[in-house]
C-alpha cells in the first residue's frame, strides 16, 4: 500500500514537473501571416486619351484597377490631342522639371527607347514581367521593341493598326461602290464620289501627324513591306522612285479631301464619315473605337479594308505605360502597370479602344468582327513599324519629317518634299 502510494507520488511529481516544464518554455507562437499593408494614396496616370473610344477604354481599365486596389485613387491626367503631340510636349516639360506623373503613356519602340530610356528617365520594368510570368504571354517581337540593354522599359496595353481605310457603308451603297483595295481603285471611287457631291476622303490634319499617318500607308503601298522597313535603317533610298510615287499619290489624294481639313482633328474627320458628309477616312483603328462610341457597329454602318495597296501588311504601333525613375507613388505605379499588363486589364480596355491585346491570350470572344480580323492579320501579315506613332524612328526624325510634310501639304512640291525627307534620314544618322 505504502509502496503503491510512493509510486503514485513519484508519478504525480513527474507529471507536475512535465507540466511546469512545458509552461516554463512555451512553444513559440506561429509567425503572423505576412500581409502587406494595402496600397494607399493617389496614382497619377498621364495620357492623351480624351476622344470618343479612347476615354471610354481608359475608364474601363480604371474600373479593373479600382476593383483590385480600392484604396488607391487614380488621378486621370490627360492632355488632349491626337497621337499625343500636345501631351508629349507637356510631359517633356514635366520630366525635365522632375515633376513626374506616376506612370505615363508612351509608344513602344523608338519613342520609348530613344527619348526616355537614353535620357535615363525610366526605371526598367523587367521585374514586373518576371513576377507576373509575362515573358511567355507576350510575342517576342513586342518584347523586343520594349527592350534595350537587356531590360524591358514599359508595359504594353495594346497593338494598334495604322493602315486601315474606313468607310460609310450607306454612302458606298448609295453610290454603287465597293471598298477600294488598290490605289487605282481608290482614285476611281474618289472620282465617283466627288461627282456625286460627297467628300471622298475625310482628313483632320490640324496636327501634322495625320499627314504622316496617311503618308506611311502610301509608302507601304508603293514600296511593299521589305523596302518600307528599309526606310528606317538606311537600306532603302529615300531618293528612289517608290518614295516619289508615294508623294505623288499623296498630292493626288489632296484633291479629294474636305476643304476644312487643316482645321479638324482625326476624330472630327471620323465624325464626317459618321454623318455621311465624307465617305472614307484613312486612320488607325482608334477610329473603330470612335465609331463604336458614336453608336456604330462594324460591318453594319461602317466597313474597313487595309488602306489601298497594303493588304497583307500590318503597320503596327503599341501604346504602353512606363515607370518614371522617381515616381512619387512607385508602389501605386507598379500596381497600375500590373493591371495594364494583365489579361483582365487588356480585355476590358481593348474591345472599347479599337485595339487588340498585346498579350497572346486575350479572350477572342470579347472582340468584335473587325478586331478579330485585326488579330488574324497581326498573326499572319508582314508586320512593319509606324512612323507617325513612335515605332519606326526617333522623335527627332519624326519631327523633321513632320516639318517636311507641313511644307508639302502647303505646296505639294514633290521634289522638294523628297529632298527634305532624304535629308531627314541623313540628319537622323541612318542615311549617308
Ligand atoms: C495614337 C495612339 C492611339 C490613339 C491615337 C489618337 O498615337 O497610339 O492610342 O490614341 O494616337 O489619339
Amino acid at each position: 500500500m505504502f509502496k503503491n502510494m510512493r509510486w503514485l507520488l513519484i508519478a504525480s511529481l513527474v507529471v507536475i514537473a512535465m507540466v511546469v516544464g512545458a509552461c516554463a518554455t512555451p512553444a513559440p507562437p506561429p509567425p503572423p501571416e505576412e500581409t502587406a499593408p494595402p496600397l494607399t494614396g493617389s496614382v497619377e496616370i498621364f495620357s492623351w486619351w480624351t476622344a470618343g473610344g479612347e476615354a471610354e477604354g481608359l475608364a474601363a481599365m480604371y474600373e479593373v484597377f479600382d476593383a483590385e486596389y480600392p484604396e488607391l485613387e487614380i488621378i486621370n491626367a490627360t492632355v488632349a490631342g491626337g497621337a499625343g503631340m500636345e501631351a508629349k510636349a507637356v510631359l517633356a516639360t514635366r520630366l525635365q522639371a522632375g515633376d513626374m506623373p506616376d506612370s505615363f503613356q508612351v509608344h513602344a519602340g523608338h519613342e520609348l527607347i530613344d527619348t526616355w530610356v537614353v535620357a535615363e528617365k525610366m526605371e526598367p520594368v523587367t521585374f514586373i514581367f518576371e513576377e507576373n510570368n509575362w515573358l511567355d504571354v507576350y510575342p517576342p517581337g513586342v518584347i523586343e521593341v520594349l527592350s534595350s540593354e537587356g531590360e524591358i522599359w514599359s508595359v504594353p496595353v495594346n497593338i494598334h493598326r495604322s493602315n486601315v481605310l474606313w468607310y460609310n457603308k450607306q454612302v458606298f451603297e448609295d453610290n454603287g461602290l465597293t471598298a477600294p483595295t488598290t490605289l487605282d481603285e481608290f482614285f476611281d471611287v474618289a472620282k465617283t464620289l466627288q461627282g456625286a457631291g460627297v467628300t471622298p476622303l475625310a482628313v483632320g490634319d490640324s496636327g501634322v501627324w495625320v499627314d504622316i499617318h496617311v503618308f506611311e500607308s502610301l509608302l507601304l503601298a508603293t514600296l511593299g513591306p521589305d523596302a518600307y522597313r528599309g526606310l528606317w535603317d538606311g537600306a532603302t533610298d529615300w531618293n528612289g522612285s517608290g518614295v516619289t510615287e508615294a508623294l505623288e499619290a499623296f498630292a493626288d489624294m489632296m484633291d479629294y479631301v474636305n476643304a476644312d481639313h487643316a482645321a479638324l482633328s482625326w476624330d472630327q474627320a471620323s465624325q464626317l464619315v459618321v454623318d455621311g458628309d465624307a465617305a472614307m477616312t484613312i486612320m488607325g483603328d482608334w477610329s473603330e473605337g470612335y465609331f463604336k462610341a458614336a453608336g456604330w457597329t462594324p460591318d453594319v454602318e461602317f466597313g474597313y479594308v487595309p488602306s489601298p495597296g497594303t493588304a497583307g501588311s500590318f503597320i503596327m504601333l503599341s501604346d504602353s505605360f512606363g515607370l518614371p525613375d522617381g515616381a512619387p507613388n512607385r508602389d501605386g505605379a507598379i500596381a497600375w502597370l500590373t493591371v495594364c499588363g494583365s489579361k483582365a486589364g487588356q480585355d476590358a480596355f481593348n474591345p472599347i479602344k479599337g485595339s487588340i491585346p498585346a498579350r497572346t491570350d486575350g479572350d477572342r470572344s470579347l472582340y468584335d468582327d473587325y478586331l478579330q480580323s485585326a488579330m488574324d492579320d497581326f498573326s499572319s501579315n508582314e508586320i512593319v513599324p509606324s512612323l507617325a506613332h513612335g515605332a519606326a524612328a526617333s522623335e527627332g526624325w519624326v519631327t523633321a519629317f513632320g516639318d517636311a510634310m507641313t511644307l508639302f501639304v502647303a505646296d505639294l512640291d514633290v521634289a522638294a518634299a523628297q529632298a527634305a525627307m532624304a535629308q531627314a534620314c541623313v540628319d537622323a544618322g541612318m542615311c549617308q
